[in-house]
């Protein structure tokens, strides 16, 4: 069986065996290769040509390339709507993701699931699913190769709001393992920005925020 590491391997857990899975920006295929091997159909995309060669190679010593179909392009453009119904993106920036969400709109559709997981700057990519009307279903905070991710489940109910800077933060992630380790790392980063603030009108409302970063139990 394919081995993947942490963060795949949440992905993985959000998705049902009965419905298609587009892998956005498969890279080296392994997730692809596991979930195909695990008797899913799976439509792998990539925008690159050189990383969708590699997983086609996964897919082959994988022994699994008949479930799986591999496209050049950017994000789910090379998907007719609703040709998967669960889409796997991660490893890319929120700005990517919103990118390939906003440039589909058939994902706003009851029933359709996104799984993703970012590279970066995850209170952005909490912020702009609950702007566009997506509820955070469910979270897995993850530590792989020493990094601290999460795992985010997430669909269409066309309820937006702006949430709290608070939730932002902290997600869904409370009580989960490795939530401390994540809220820790984020409050790091946090602070690294809140240098790049000084003198400014938000400083103080920042600081504050990061304390409460801080000290809240997750
Ligand atoms: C860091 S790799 C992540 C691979 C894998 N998803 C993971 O998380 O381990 C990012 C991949 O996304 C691809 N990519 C970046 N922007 C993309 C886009 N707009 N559409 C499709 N693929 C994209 C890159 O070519 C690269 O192969």
């Amino acid at each position: 069986m394919q081995r993947l590491d942490a963060r795949l391997m949440a992905c993985a857990g959000y998705l049902q065996p009965d419905k298609r899975v587009a892998d956005v920006g498969c890279d080296h295929g392994k997730l692809t290769a596991y979930l195909a091997q695990n008797g899913f159909s799976v439509i792998a995309t990539d925008i690159n040509q050189k990383p969708l060669d590699t997983a086609r190679k996964t897919c082959q010593s994988a022994n699994c390339s008949e479930l799986v179909s591999l496209r050049l392009g950017d994000g789910l453009s090379p998907l007719s709507p609703m040709e998967a119904q669960q889409i796997v993106i991660a490893g890319v920036s929120p700005d990517t993701m919103f990118h390939i969400i906003d440039s589909a709109p058939w994902l706003q559709t009851q029933g359709v699931r996104l799984v993703l997981c970012p590279a970066t700057r995850l209170p952005q990519l909490r912020k702009g699913l609950c702007l566009r009307g997506f509820e955070i279903v469910d979270e897995t905070p993850v530590v792989a190769a020493g990094r601290c991710y999460s795992v985010l489940c997430a669909e269409y109910t066309g309820n937006s709001f702006e949430p709290s800077e608070q939730f932002c933060l902290i997600g869904k992630t409370a009580g989960k393992p490795f939530a401390k380790e994540l809220r820790d790392d984020t409050a790091r980063k946090m602070q690294k920005q809140l240098r790049g603030l000084q003198g400014t009108a938000q400083e103080q409302q920042a600081w504050q925020l990061l304390e409460w970063l801080k000290n809240v139990q997750v």
